[in-house]
């Protein structure tokens, strides 16, 4: 049987929860969805490294060189079984999220896809997985098409086929929506483009950290996700490709490591992953990527899970009590631990800011996705979103706290 979550001793794995706010008080962090806190085990893997046996990696056979190999290679089989790949050489080091998309588009997208091909993404996507594929589609000819939505900002999945055919070349959808929550049914949209011959990226930035990602099981062919919303260090990031797309695919940064010979005038290919790892990469947060997921799955994600649901069902709840405040999204059912909501007469910028005077820090603005909030008709949104060590005193802190907003804006 599985013991009880314990969510203080969680925390206290997380130096930064021991430590006052400035103005004394409890941190209350609801910035998970940016960037999550991370636990010791990370800031010492990281310190380890730098203090006892730092070197470069791929290139010196001395032993902290070959250390540091041997370590890179054992986080990238973390990373492989921790989304189900096949093989570890499937797994490509990147500096983050962004960095994984942009080369699936410039890598894979430039080489295949053509005037009168289509790509399909939603309106719901962050900037990082629909900039690179509107700058694909204007350098290419390739048209961008969306998915329609519900009018509970799902996907309207009986209207996939009107925007699906067999011109759409890639299918291009983050899992989670970072300012809804929404959870998209990434395996069922694996199937309807795989029938029509196109492939689909996954951007995983937002469900890595919750819950299990299996590429393999739901026939994702590019996963891409960030070490530092996983607990793990900023910096370094990763790129899931299905070997035979990866092999397909031309470099995209080119320089040391990822060639296998260069001439005068022109060079050859090393395998992958090397062929996508040019440079220097993020040693030690690949590194220290790995004690972060080791910690995850020590906890454990259907754990990590039941317990972000009921934050989640709590959240939406008390907020409810809130004159003039709307939530965007879909039901609890339908979507992961993020809440994006506005406050009648209170700007998502001066909410923000009453919020940190009380210890409780959130994010506002548009989220980096403007054609969401375009479709949701307000420019700015505040968003509250959790991580595993996240409370029911946290909801009750955000809760009070915009009381205390509309208190001292004279709205209640
Ligand atoms: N993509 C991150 C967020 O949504 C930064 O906040």
């Amino acid at each position: 049987m599985q013991s009880e979550y314990d969510v203080e001793a969680i925390r206290r794995d997380f130096p930064i929860f021991g430590r006052p706010l400035e103005h004394g008080g409890r941190l209350v962090y609801l910035d998970s969805g940016a960037s999550a806190q991370k636990p010791r085990v990370v800031i010492d893997a990281e310190r380890d490294c730098y203090e006892s046996w730092y070197a470069n990696a791929y290139r010196g056979v001395y032993q902290f060189g070959a250390r540091v190999s041997e370590e890179l290679e054992r986080t990238r089989k973390a990373v492989q079984e921790l989304i189900g790949a096949a093989e570890p050489e499937e797994v490509v080091f990147t500096s983050g999220t962004t960095m994984s998309i942009n080369l699936v588009a410039q890598a894979w997208g430039r080489k295949f896809l053509h005037a009168g091909h289509e790509i399909l993404v939603t309106e719901m996507e962050h900037h990082a997985n629909l900039v690179p594929w509107q700058r694909l589609a204007h350098e290419t000819g390739a048209t961008l098409r969306f998915i329609p939505l519900t009018s509970d900002w799902r996907l309207d999945l009986d209207r996939l086929d009107d925007v699906l055919t067999d011109r759409t070349r890639i299918v291009a959808i983050a899992e989670m929506s970072n300012v809804l929550g929404t959870i998209h049914p990434v395996k069922e949209l694996a199937r309807r483009a795989h029938e029509v011959g196109a492939v689909i990226s996954v951007d995983a930035a937002q469900t890595v950290p919750h819950h299990v990602v299996d590429v393999v099981r739901s026939e994702i062919d590019f996963l891409a996700f960030s070490g530092h919303k996983l607990y793990g260090p900023s910096g370094v990031g990763v790129l899931y490709g299905r070997r035979e797309l990866l092999e397909g695919m031309d470099p995209f940064l080119c320089g040391g490591h990822m060639i296998e010979r260069v001439y005068r005038d022109h060079a050859t290919w090393a395998d992958i992953p090397a062929k996508f790892e040019a440079g220097t990469l993020p040693i030690v947060q690949a590194i220290a990527l790995r004690s972060a997921i080791e910690y995850v799955r020590g906890i454990g994600f259907s754990r990590i899970a039941a317990h972000e649901r009921r934050l989640l069902e709590h959240t939406h709840r008390r907020l409810a009590e809130i004159p003039g405040l709307v939530i965007y999204g879909p039901a609890v059912e339908h979507k992961g631990s993020i809440v994006s909501f506005t406050v009648e007469k209170v700007a998502a910028e001066d909410l923000a800011v009453l919020l940190d005077l009380k210890g409780v820090f959130v994010r506002h603005g548009h989220h980096c996705t403007m054609p969401l909030h375009d479709l949701l008709g307000v420019p700015a949104t505040v968003r509250a979103s959790f991580g595993l060590y996240n409370t029911l005193e946290d909801v009750d802190a955000l809760v009070e706290g915009i009381h205390y907003a509309r208190r001292k804006l004279r709205l209640e």
